[in-house]
């Protein structure tokens, strides 16, 4: 078995490198907005999205330099989330990463045009891939894919209803459902778009990786949810107990804390099962389905 956490340095220090390179391309910003663009995207982060990517790709075929354009898109896509979560007309949140959240270090308008510019970025990087790296129409598909993985059907739809669960009662379906739409569908789009760059034209590949990375995206938001009862801020680089200070409906509240954990295992353990038809070269898939549930922040 290789070494994880060898690979996951490699990974990470590589798309810290494509981030960079990407927010430095973009010359015509101004200061203001280049400034905080960098704060939130550089030094921090697993970096979990990137390497879904590159671990799909990898597994369908594709090269690593056709994986660099969709790994920091999804990043890009991820730090603009994470910023509108912060911001006090969401959760409300101080720390990011282990540095104050972006509307804290800047202000809060700064932080909603922050995310904005990393919205667009994102597809500006896949759109503007060069021919011989990801073909029109495959970048055409990836960014449908990312489209819908971050909007109103996807994380944004996710997001509305995780807002209104903190004021309504909502039962386990309706959780499920928001864990699915706000966190999974950005790490079922990691996987796909991975698959996307190998050009896989095996439908039951595609749709075998689909359900993997459905069900290891449910087990990251539970495990989320644990991780904020469990662990404290240092360790998480944000703050521990946010959820029950803004009265947030999680696995937890639902269902306890040894449910939550059952079940976010459970779902591991399949996603690995769905890993054995998608042929011999899965062991960093089956590595990520572990890391998912066995995390520390
Ligand atoms: C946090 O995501 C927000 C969720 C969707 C659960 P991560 O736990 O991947 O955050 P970073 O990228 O490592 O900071
Ligand atoms: C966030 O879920 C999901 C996003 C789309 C950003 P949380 O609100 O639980 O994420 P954290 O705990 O603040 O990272
Ligand atoms: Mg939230
Ligand atoms: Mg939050
Ligand atoms: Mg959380």
């Amino acid at each position: 078995m290789k070494d994880f956490e060898a690979t996951w340095r490699y990974y990470r220090q590589r798309i810290e490198g494509v981030l960079e390179d990407k927010l430095n391309a973009t010359t015509d910003a101004p200061e203001s907005l280049i400034d905080p663009m960098k704060y939130v995207c550089l030094d921090g982060g697993k970096r979990f999205r990137a390497l879904l990517v590159y671990a799909s790709g990898e597994l369908a075929g594709a090269k690593m330099e056709q994986l660099d354009a969709p790994a920091s898109a999804v990043e890009l896509i991820h730090a603009y989330s994470l910023i509108h979560d912060d911001l006090p007309c969401m959760d409300d949140d101080e720390l990011r990463r282990g540095k104050p959240t972006c509307h804290v270090a800047y202000d809060e308008a700064t932080a909603v045009l922050t995310g904005d510019a990393l919205q667009a970025l994102a597809f500006s990087v896949i759109s503007e891939e060069s021919e011989q790296k990801i073909s029109a129409s495959n970048r055409i598909r990836m960014i449908s894919e990312l489209a819908n993985a971050s909007g109103a059907n996807g994380m944004v739809g996710g997001q509305i209803l995780d807002m209104q669960a903190t004021a309504n009662c909502v039962d386990f379906d309706q959780l499920r459902l928001t864990h699915k739409l706000k966190t999974g569908a950005l790490i079922k789009a990691s996987a796909v778009l991975g698959g996307l760059a190998g050009n896989v034209r095996d439908a039951d590949f595609m749709n075998g990786l689909e359900d993997y990375a459905k069900i290891i995206g449910l087990a990251f938001q539970i495990t989320d949810d644990i991780l904020d009862v469990t662990r404290n801020s240092a360790t998480l680089g944000k703050t521990a107990g946010s959820d029950n200070r803004m009265g947030k409906v999680t696995y937890v509240s639902l269902l306890g804390l040894d449910e939550s954990i059952e079940q976010a295992e459970q779902l591991s353990r399949t996603a690995i099962e769905i890993l054995r038809g998608l042929g011999d070269n899965t062991e960093l898939l089956e590595q990520l389905a572990h890391f998912v549930v066995t995390r520390s922040y």
